[in-house]
């Protein structure tokens, strides 16, 4: 076994590190007979993927995450992939790892901060289908998240669950797969105003609330729909609010980020809590609205 040790976080996903990664294959005549494995957060298994994919053509991969973001959403799944100036994620490929391999013993020593962002991509989880998370995490949130408790690992186990159906069905997203991306249009905007400092789940939980106001606004989601998302939101001290001022902003970012995709700008939106659908080229005066009621 040959250990690789790649830089943290983003630093990790750069066609460097990649080239680093294939100069060590190279020089240790690793063949389609080998495996990588891929040890980390979600960058680590992102990169991890994307040199098993390229690797003569492709080659195993498996991966052990050791970030709640990394167990229920980067790992799993088959999105690999590295960055450019240009953007995020623009090189990559599909490539199903052959195992995900989730010890929460590996969290012991993760910072609160980092369980609890990592979080928003469980309750996301929650908001579009796997219901019973949103329930452990109302009926006590400290449980919820300690990763010691059964209800955590019972949360966990529905998000991975709910993702490996999702993708099982729809791998290269053609349609049905587009729904992981609840809350994450304007996450995605404001990541990219906040220049990648902020956690990936702090930007989605706003986002999340954006998009459950939206879905109330072109849907049949009630307002206590989108109270739930707040309430759940606020009880894993993840922010809801962003600046009024930011609204130009925003939508010039998710208007670029729709023609990089050749498309109208989508948004994932709730008919009920559970119920995913898309929405397609919305009116701007609805955005706009849909914003006002999470600006401060
Ligand atoms: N994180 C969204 C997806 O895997 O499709």
């Amino acid at each position: 076994m040959l250990l690789a040790e790649i830089p943290d976080a983003e630093a990790a996903k750069r066609v460097e590190v990649a080239a680093f990664c294939w100069q060590i294959l190279g020089q240790t005549d690793f063949t389609r007979s080998d495996a990588i494995i891929g040890l980390g957060g979600g960058a680590t298994t992102d990169l991890a993927g994307f040199v098993a994919a390229t690797w003569l053509r492709g080659v195993d991969v498996i991966h052990i995450p050791t970030t709640v973001l990394g167990m229920v959403d980067a790992a799993v799944g088959g999105k690999t992939g590295i960055n450019t100036a240009e953007g995020k994620n623009l090189v990559g490929a599909f490539w199903a790892p052959r195992a995900v391999l989730c010890d929460l013993d590996l969290l012991e020593g993760l910072a609160r901060n980092e369980i609890l962002a990592g979080y928003a991509e469980v309750v996301k989880a929650g908001f579009i289908g796997a219901t019973e998370i949103l329930d452990i995490v109302e009926a006590d949130v400290d449980a919820a998240t300690d990763p010691a408790t059964p209800q955590f690992r019972r949360a966990i186990e529905l998000a991975i669950g709910l993702k490996a159906r999702v993708v099982g069905e729809d791998f290269t997203e053609q349609g049905l797969r587009e729904i992981l991306n609840y809350g994450h249009t304007l996450g995605h905007a404001i990541e990219h105003a906040e220049r990648y400092q902020w956690r990936h789940g702090a930007a989605v939980g706003i986002g999340m609330v954006f998009a459950a106001e939206l879905s109330r606004l072109t849907r049949n989601l009630g307002e206590e729909g989108v109270a739930r998302h707040r309430r759940i939101l606020e009880s894993l001290t993840l922010p809801t609010t962003y600046p009024a001022g930011r609204w130009p902003m925003l939508l010039a970012t998710m208007k670029r980020d729709k023609k990089a995709r050749g498309a109208l700008l989508r948004f994932i939106v709730l008919d009920d809590i559970g119920r995913p659908t898309t929405i397609s080229g919305p009116d701007e005066s609805l955005l706009y609205s849909a914003y006002q009621e999470l600006a401060d």
